[in-house]
């Protein structure tokens, strides 16, 4: 950058990446008078919602500075991966995308590639791309993507052929910037960064932070705005929800008036706003989940009727060498106080499989839960050692008894999720159509407030619309059904 150009740049965010933008945005007018047609662009996104959440946020910021989207990551000028950390192979799959688009950059002279995301906030995994990966132009992280104006301009302005910028804790939040979402009915909103609970498997706490919570009048003023867009569905998203309000980002009248607003008084707000019709949350933490939240769900229709609860494991010693806070008991008993009150809600689930020290009878304890619970959907996982979790210091089960374990559970989980979501066969309810559907021409997939999926015959009209379906047969984890 020329000294006259730090002259007038803004200190305050967002003016500061809008000042980007606009910056930005002469670099592709001049493409344009040269190429004859705008540059493009295409986000990889890996991983959770929350990474969805800030893809939807860089797409915002590259098409508010002139790009435009590509079909295909290989056709792309521009190409950034928001990676995902959480198991090893979410790595091995940046590495492959990486070395093939190597050899298109080698034919391409203005193709720019750039990382951010959970896995950039691993000093080794920068300094890595930094040695071996000299093509890459970008790389940030997960508290400071909404810089990608600013570093993409470093980068096109300057002479630094790589541009590296990854911080360490988080340090302003900047909400407000151009987004594009993928739905133009339903939305995600976040509510709270980070986590603190530090499973001791788990990555995330190192990636993303501690907790942050935005404020009710934050997040309120967001969903009725989208509400005013026309967005009828909300996911309320969280590392863990429940623990709502433990550290705000800013002053907050609400929370001034009464300090104990905590998740079920944010989801009951939420409910009041005129237009949102149905409102998700993802994900509460088993530790935590109050008979406040589900007294809240019970008497607010509005809220989805289903619940995802990662259990990890179904044995109480496990689940202690993972710092989960909760044993089998208390786990099985909260399912107990979610089915006498919400007693057609769907139950879904995150388990894994190989955690240091499991031996076979607690793989048995987990088959006993998936058993008793009778998930309509459970996400298996094998461990993944993630370096620096105090997990990874522990002593691993060798890999041919996880596999063993990994497919005797996906058994099990199969044959109790096809019987448990089956029941619903037969009745009508009401579906959010969300998409044409891909593999059957004249077919649109919806979702009902329990997640599951149907797939019926009808047209591109119906989109962001709810319709009543009968459930004619059940496969699985979705139906296939007619409009009643
Ligand atoms: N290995 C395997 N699975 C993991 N998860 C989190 N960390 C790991 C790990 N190290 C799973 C958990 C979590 C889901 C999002 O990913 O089941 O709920
Ligand atoms: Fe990871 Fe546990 Fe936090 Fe979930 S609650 S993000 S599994 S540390």
């Amino acid at each position: 950058m020329d000294n006259k150009d730090f002259i007038n740049v803004p200190i305050n965010e967002p003016a500061r990446q809008q000042y980007f933008m606009d910056r930005c945005h002469e670099y592709v007018e001049e493409y344009i008078s040269s190429n004859g047609k705008a540059p493009t662009f295409y986000v990889s996104t890996f991983g959770c919602q929350m990474n969805a959440r800030d893809s939807e946020k860089l797409t915002g910021i590259l098409e508010k500075i002139g790009y435009c989207e590509a079909e295909k990551e290989e056709d792309a000028d521009f190409v950034i991966f928001n990676t995902c950390t959480v198991r090893e192979n979410a790595n091995q799959k940046l590495y492959g995308h990486l070395g093939s688009l190597k050899k298109k950059k080698e034919t391409k002279k203005d193709m720019l590639i750039g990382i951010c995301g959970c896995m950039m906030q691993q000093p080794d995994i920068v300094d890595h791309i930094r040695e071996s990966y000299r093509f890459v132009d970008l790389v940030f992280g997960t508290f400071n993507f909404y810089k990608l104006a600013e570093l993409l301009y470093t980068r096109i302005s300057g002479n630094e052929k790589q541009v590296i910028e990854v911080l360490k804790a988080p340090e302003v939040n900047v909400e407000n910037l151009p987004e594009r979402k993928k739905f133009n009915f339903k939305s995600g909103v976040n509510i709270m960064y980070g986590c603190n609970n530090f499973c001791t498997y788990c990555i995330v706490p190192y990636v993303r932070g501690r907790e942050r919570s935005r404020t009710p009048e934050d997040i309120i003023e967001e969903v009725k705005k989208l509400s005013r867009e026309g967005f009828v569905e909300i996911m309320l998203l969280g590392q863990n929800v429940n623990s709502y309000g433990v550290n705000f980002l800013e002053e907050s009248e609400i929370i001034k008036n009464n300090p104990d607003y905590s998740f079920p008084d944010l989801l009951e707000d939420i409910c009041q706003i005129e237009g949102i019709r149905r409102v998700r949350f993802m994900t509460p933490h088993p530790k935590d989940l109050s008979d406040k939240l589900i007294d809240v769900i019970a008497r607010n229709p509005k809220v989805a009727r289903h619940i995802h609860l990662p259990v990890q494991s179904g044995s109480t010693k496990i689940l202690k060498a993972m710092n989960r806070r909760y044993t089998k008991e208390d786990y099985l008993a909260l399912v107990d106080r979610i089915k006498a009150k919400l007693p057609d809600a769907s139950l879904t689930t995150d388990i894994m499989v190989g955690f240091p020290g499991e031996t076979e009878e607690d793989l048995q304890d987990t088959i006993d839960v998936v058993r008793k619970v009778g998930y309509d959907q459970a996400f298996t996982f094998i461990y993944s050692i993630r370096t620096g979790t105090p997990a990874a210091e522990m002593e691993q089960v060798p890999a041919d008894v996880v596999n063993d374990r990994f497919s005797r559970l996906l058994d099990v989980v199969r044959e109790v999720s096809a019987k448990s979501s089956a029941r619903f066969e037969g009745q009508t309810k009401e579906v959010l159509v969300e998409c044409m559907n891909d593999h059957m021409d004249g077919y649109v997939t919806g979702r009902m407030d329990n997640n599951i999926l149907v797939h019926f015959p009808g047209d591109e009209k119906l989109i962001g619309s709810f319709v009543n379906v009968k459930l004619d047969e059940a496969h699985g984890f979705y139906y296939m059904g007619t409009m009643a």
